[in-house]
């Protein structure tokens, strides 16, 4: 089996796997290359090319598991939000949910028909990946994914979210209801095309706390990762300043916890107990740092995950547009010779 999965079920594997998320992006030349002739939304909209820079890091770095080329946001689409991204600003939406009426608007979404375009990559790729890199599919978690719905783009307090959290429940309510239902829907259809691990992502959940958390999001995650574990893959569940919220994920769900670098890795072990696998956690600024100062760092993390398995190698977010490439490399390629068992 492929270590990356036989990590995320905590079997016995020759050696760490490792991944990063974001691999494929802005660092590389060969994506920068695709986008100077195809804007995002164009290649995820395009099997052949999302296809591409899906295998790129594959390719380049010898990682362990690809991830499949696409957005946390792209399921908003066909809902009815007028998604664009700007260069600088990320992404916008023209008309975001700001009120109950505004939740009864969205469409009801056939994700087969309408995400058909990602669903093509998921096959292509799993056409050309061989049986030891196992293809990550993913979906933003729904707190993160209505966070953007609300706010209409990136932002840095979320008070625009919270205020309909805490002015309009019903609202709040009703829209993760809906997403739970698409986000399910979709992570299904990708998991039949051929996805062999799915990824949610919670990226900024740690914006909540415990309390907020427990009430307005945790019976959301639970009922998607509850619905996604039928489909019998490793489910991960990721998020950012998780740090007070890590218990509360577990009991959400996810069968692999990915950890950011704020908590250290044998901490996190310690609470999520030995049922769960870990993924992280270096500092994605690490990157940056001399060859010398980041081999110590990453043997720090290995060194925290312990001997046995459950880790997989990442970094505790994604890697970013200045990142050197050959430093990407040069930790996929240490993590291998260090836990070479
Ligand atoms: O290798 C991979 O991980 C690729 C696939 C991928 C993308 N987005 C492509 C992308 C994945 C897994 C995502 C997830 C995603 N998208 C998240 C969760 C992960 C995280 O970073 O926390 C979030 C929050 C988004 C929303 C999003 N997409 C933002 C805020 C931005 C703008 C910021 C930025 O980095 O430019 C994007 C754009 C985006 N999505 C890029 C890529 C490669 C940037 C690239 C570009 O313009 O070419």
């Amino acid at each position: 089996m492929a270590v990356m999965l036989a990590a995320a079920r905590r079997q016995p594997v020759p050696y760490t796997p490792v991944w990063f998320m974001r691999q494929a992006g802005r660092y590389l030349p060969e994506y920068r290359a695709v986008r100077e002739r195809h804007s995002l939304l164009e290649i995820c909209a395009t099997p052949s090319l999302a296809t591409e820079v899906t295998l790129q890091p594959v390719r380049r770095l010898g990682v362990d598991a690809a991830i499949l080329f696409a957005d946390i946001l792209l399921p908003l689409v066909p809902m009815g939000l007028n998604l664009t991204f700007s260069k600088g600003e990320g992404p916008i939406i023209a008309n975001p949910v700001r009120s109950t009426a505004d939740v009864a608007r969205l469409a009801h979404v056939d994700v087969r028909d309408a995400l058909a375009p990602v669903l093509e990559t998921v096959r292509l790729v799993r056409s050309e990946l061989d049986s030891m890199t196992p293809l990550i599919g993913f979906a933003g978690a729904p707190f993160t994914v209505a966070c953007y719905a609300i706010e209409g783009g990136s932002s840095r307090h979320f008070v625009t979210a919270k205020r309909l959290m805490y002015e309009a429940p019903a609202a709040w309510h009703e829209l993760l209801q809906r997403l739970v239902i698409l986000l399910g829907d979709y992570c299904a259809a990708q998991v039949e095309a051929g996805a062999q691990a799915l990824q949610l992502f919670d990226s900024w959940v740690g914006a909540l706390s415990p309390d907020d958390y427990t009430c307005y999001v945790l019976p959301y995650s639970r009922q998607l990762f509850d619905r996604l574990r039928a489909l019998e893959v490793p489910l991960i569940h990721f998020g950012v300043e998780t740090g007070s919220l890590l218990e509360l994920m577990c009991d959400a769900g996810g069968d692999v916890i990915g950890i950011d670098w704020r908590v250290p890795l044998d901490e996190a072990r310690d609470r999520i107990g030995p049922g769960r696998a870990v993924q992280g956690n270096l500092d994605p600024i690490a990157l940056f740092a001399p060859l010398s100062e980041l081999r110590r760092k990453v043997r720090d993390v290995l060194r925290r995950a312990g001997d046995g398995t459950g880790h997989i190698f990442n970094l505790g977010h994604g890697v970013l547009p200045e990142t050197p490439v050959d430093h990407v490399r040069a930790v996929v390629d240490l993590v291998h010779e260090v836990t070479s068992r």
